[in-house]
């Protein structure tokens, strides 16, 4: 199993969840950060640490698309080990649903 960063993510990008992963497995996209599946060891300690509640195992029924989405951009996003600033508009979109389909870029962050 796994950890996975789902829809909750996108555009609030809080990045609280990078300073506590203790193998920093953390990677940023544009508007949102995913977990590298092979990466993760499944401690659990970044659940709850999200205020936008978007980390969850992914053992939870209904998260496949998710765990594709980390799968695939966690290898090509740039690593993300430290907390930045989070959007200045963050809260606009904090439980939004339909947030992927309207803003999910596929386009890297910046990293550390
Ligand atoms: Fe990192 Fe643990 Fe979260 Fe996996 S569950 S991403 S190892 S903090
Ligand atoms: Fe995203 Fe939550 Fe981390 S909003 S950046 S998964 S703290």
């Amino acid at each position: 199993m796994t950890y996975v960063v789902t829809e909750a993510c996108i555009k609030c990008k809080y990045t609280d969840c990078v300073e506590v992963c203790p193998v920093d497995c953390f990677y940023e996209g544009d508007n949102m950060l995913v977990i590298h599946p092979d990466e993760c060891i499944d401690c659990g300690v970044c659940e709850p640490e999200c205020p936008a509640d978007a980390i969850k195992p992914d053992t939870e029924p209904g998260l496949e698309k998710w765990l594709e989405v980390n799968t695939e951009y966690a290898k090509v996003w740039p690593n993300i080990t430290q907390k930045k600033e989070a959007p200045d508009d963050a809260k606009d979109f904090d439980g939004m649903e339909g947030k992927f389909e309207k803003f999910f870029s596929p386009a890297p962050g910046s990293g550390d």
